[in-house]
């Protein structure tokens, strides 16, 4: 059904219409002669607000605004990976293809290709009972990624006809006969970008999302289905997190939102991120990723619906039963859409001129992470990890706050760290995480009985470090007795030999558990044997000067630590004993 009405006014990309009689809240309208898009998101009687994701300027009164009666939605199916997108999930290249290098406006491309066959292989046959979430057949997405084709959410019954071989994406699939009638079904889904797909469960979140970074896994782990922020000053490393993380961690499927603070680093993920070979693989890691990219110059409403469309890609790749990771870098710039669209709407500001439903839209983002029985009953998860760019590294300020209220995992990066060339800059006595019980019993059963042993050990250190850096600081570091001032030897080997991972370097910017351990337990093992050297009398300067500290500080940059950890051990053993 066709609803006309007329633009009466327009704030930058809020738009007034008039007489939109019949048209719902939440309904993607056409605005203007250029056939802008555009979402109602407010409406009293026939007076309809609109949030326009393309530029306004131009726009008179008395165009012509045309309601299309759906809430904003993406298109689901073959095709995603692989591809770069804008906030409402229009593929970058087309629309460039489309209108140059500048992206101009009303552009009408749609997600998928629609020209593209796939091979269609069915798993059920006809006379089969299906029911929704259950998968109907797969397809080869891209080289390492198999697309299994689901039954939409809401569909049950008898398989009437099922296809096989080469479809597009419209092509139907399957006919479904239901209680309702026949459901017929393309490999194509739509699905509205701001209500979350459904699931049969959440399961407890008690497997670890392993992304190779010690100081991530080891010290601050985060669940698969888990939610975790990186906050942190410009320059601290949030980029460089999110990359490692999307390369190195044992997600599936990886969705990465970027939402550019200048319009050169955006543009740096658009030629970075294609650049990334997949460790598993060796392809691209385009092959398993969708990138979301909105520049400074695009809309600030695409922006806004940019973590929307990217999260119900992550759920639709989650119902397939894979585990997803979905980055979003940064989640401020999404938070800064979110007020000028509210200033736009002259709301009443809330904290620092954010809009007062600030936290509750936060949390129903963030909520929508989870490691979940589908309705087809696989297992499957969407973990999300948002950078949060606090102006100034103000932690305090509204979007960090309500962040780290709903994010049970903080890595909170340090410019100091940063400064002083400490990467990751993860401040690890302000960082935490509320994972660690429920992921104890995975470490320890699945790694070694003392792994979280070790790790609270090794906070003890850090901690005392802390503690005994303020009396060095008053009074100089000689009259600390030399148990003491192994503490702070040890900390600094944790800190050094441990914590500091280079992003860049061939072994060292993934290190699988099982070394993570290891490493820490050499580290541990010689301030073990040194304490019992000092109990001898031996002094912690003489400890420090041996050979096989040179070997420890090495471990890292070694490929086959895991061999060669027990000949390093015997080597700390003859020599702290001599
Ligand atoms: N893990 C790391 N290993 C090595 N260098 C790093 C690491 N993290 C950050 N850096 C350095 O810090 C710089 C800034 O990091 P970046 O991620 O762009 O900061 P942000 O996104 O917080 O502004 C990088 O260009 C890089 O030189
Ligand atoms: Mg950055």
């Amino acid at each position: 059904m066709i609803r006309t009405g007329k633009i009466s006014k327009i704030a930058g990309p809020v738009v007034v219409a008039s007489k939109m009689k019949g048209a719902r809240m939440y309904d993607v309208v056409s605005v203007g002669n250029e056939n802008l898009l555009g979402e109602i998101i407010e409406l009293e009687q026939d007076r309809a607000t609109i949030q326009v994701y393309e530029e306004t300027s131009g726009l008179r009164p008395g165009e012509p605004v045309v309601s299309k009666g759906m809430p904003l939605s993406v298109e689901l199916g073959p095709g995603l990976l692989n591809h770069i997108y804008d906030g409402i999930a229009r593929p970058l290249q087309l629309i460039m293809d489309k209108a140059g290098d500048f992206i101009t406006r009303g552009v009408d491309v749609q997600t998928l290709d629609k020209k593209t066959k796939y091979t269609f292989k069915p798993s059920v046959k006809k006379g089969d009972t299906v029911r929704a979430g259950q998968i109907l057949g797969t397809t080869k997405e891209t080289s390492i990624i198999e697309h299994r084709v689901l039954v939409p959410p809401g569909v049950e019954g008898k398989l009437k006809q099922i296809e096989s071989g080469k479809m597009t994406v419209d092509e139907i699939v399957a006919v479904v006969s239901t209680k309702k009638g026949d459901v017929k079904i393309p490999m194509k889904q739509v699905w509205p970008v701001r209500r979350p797909r459904p699931v049969s469960e959440k399961l407890l979140p008690d497997v670890p999302l392993v992304t190779g970074q010690r100081i991530f896994d080891f010290m601050f782990p985060v669940a698969k289905g888990g939610v975790a922020a990186i906050p942190g000053p410009f320059g601290s490393g949030k980029t460089v997190s999110e990359h490692s993380l999307a390369k190195w961690c044992d997600a599936d499927i990886v969705i990465f939102i970027g939402c550019g603070e200048r319009g050169n680093e955006m543009s740096d993920v658009l030629y970075e991120f294609p650049e990334l070979i997949d460790p598993k693989s060796g392809k691209p890691l385009m092959e398993r990723t969708v990138l979301i990219a909105n520049t400074s110059n695009m809309p600030v409403a695409a922006r806004e619906a940019s973590v929307y469309t990217g999260i119900t890609i992550a759920e639709y790749y989650r119902d397939m039963g894979y585990d997803v990771a979905l980055m979003a870098d940064s989640t401020s710039r999404w938070a800064e859409a979110m007020r000028e669209i509210s200033a736009r709407l002259e709301e009443m500001p809330g904290e620092e001129g954010y809009p007062a439903y600030l936290a509750s839209r936060l949390a129903q983002f963030y909520e929508r992470a989870g490691r979940v029985t589908t309705l087809g009953g696989k297992k499957g998860s969407v973990s999300v990890i948002g950078a949060v760019s606090p102006p100034g590294g103000d932690l305090s300020e509204p979007v960090t706050q309500n962040t780290l209220r709903i994010s049970k995992v903080f890595w909170a990066l340090d410019a100091h760290l940063a400064y002083s060339r400490h990467f990751p800059s993860v401040n690890w006595l302000t960082s935490y995480t509320l994972y660690d019980e429920s992921l104890a019993p995975f470490f320890n059963k699945n790694i070694e009985k003392d792994f979280t042993e070790l790790k609270k050990e090794a906070f003890v250190i850090l901690q005392k470090e802390a503690e005994l850096k303020e009396i060095v600081q008053l009074v100089g570091p000689d009259v600390l007795p030399e148990n003491e001032k192994l503490v702070l030897e040890t900390a600094k080997s944790i800190r050094e030999d441990f914590l500091q991972q280079n992003a860049f370097h061939e072994v060292d910017s993934y290190c699988s558990l099982k070394k993570q351990y290891l490493m820490m337990k050499t580290i541990l093992r010689f301030h073990e044997l040194a304490g019992e050297a000092i109990k001898r009398g031996v002094k912690t300067a003489e400890l420090s000067a041996l050979p096989v500290k040179e070997k420890i500080s090495r471990m890292k940059y070694d490929a086959n630590f895991e061999k060669n950890a027990p000949s390093l051990w015997k080597q700390i053993e003859q020599e702290v004993k001599a």
